[in-house]
């Protein structure tokens, strides 16, 4: 039982079809791809590709100009203002340009997820604190966003992403700003996520981090989403992805 649902499908894209209004470049044309539970997946292409365009379609933020993409075995489409928050809720969300409260010091940042939630202030707090110590800025907990460097704020927004535990974590670039030592951090805070039943997505353009970690990994180019075999550094078309061919 328990591992069926490990293996289910957290996100399904069938005959997905996307373009932005106006644009004549399609983003996605008719891609299939399921992502699993539990399971660790990089997200890659050139820049302009649309591996932005492709998180914000997982998390509702844009819809699919024809198929269909379930989440949480909802379809995208049929969320609304009601139903649509406690969706979000389950999502862990970094954004490429990571956006903190300015008038906030970054654990009152981290903090502010859980006391949404109804978590108490003290224990918020705590849990924000040694989040923060584990992203290595255990000493600027007090700091405000202004007073960071990109890097430092993109850990900030890490830890808030993920402070929830959410069933699917979705990070784009989140090591784009940070040196080698930080991204190693970074990924085995994720790895430990995945451990404890979170998927994880990362859009990046840093092979180094997917030749050393070996995941699979999905790569946007023209409108295809193709999967490649990292760990053997070759490259396969699977035919998981054409399951309807
Ligand atoms: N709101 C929008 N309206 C129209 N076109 C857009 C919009 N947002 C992005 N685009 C275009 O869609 C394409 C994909 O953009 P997207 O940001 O998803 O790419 P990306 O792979 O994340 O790029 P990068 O690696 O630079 O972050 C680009 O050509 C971009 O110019
Ligand atoms: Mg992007």
């Amino acid at each position: 039982m328990q591992l069926a649902q490990e293996s289910s499908p957290l996100v399904d894209f069938q005959d997905v079809s996307f373009s932005y209004k106006g644009s004549k470049q399609e983003i996605l044309r008719n891609v299939n791809v399921i992502f699993k539970s539990h399971s660790f997946y990089f997200l890659t292409g050139d820049s302009g590709m649309g591996k932005t365009s492709f998180m914000k379609l997982i998390y509702s933020g844009l819809l699919p100009t024809s198929g269909k993409i379930d989440v949480f075995g909802a379809n995208t489409k049929d969320l609304n203002i009601n139903t649509l928050p406690s969706f979000r809720q389950q999502i862990g969300i970094v954004q490429q340009d990571c956006e903190l409260f300015e008038h906030l010091n970054i654990q009152e940042n981290v903090a502010l997820v859980l006391k949404l939630q109804g978590v108490e202030a003290k224990r918020a707090n705590v849990y924000a604190e040694e989040l923060l110590a584990w992203t290595g800025l255990g000493e600027y907990l007090k700091r405000f966003s202004k007073e960071l460097s990109e890097g430092q704020k993109q850990r900030v927004a890490v830890a808030r992403a993920v402070i929830r535990r959410p069933k699917l974590l979705l990070a784009d670039e989140p090591t784009g700003n940070v040196d080698e030592a930080q991204s190693k951090r970074l990924i085995g805070l994720f790895k430990e996520l995945v451990k404890m039943g979170t998927t994880v997505i990362i859009a990046t353009h840093n092979r180094q981090l997917i030749s050393a970690n070996g995941y699979c990994e999905y790569r946007l180019k023209n409108g295809e989403l193709r999967q490649y075999n990292s760990l053997r550094g070759t490259s396969s078309l699977t035919a998981q992805l054409m399951r309807k061919a």
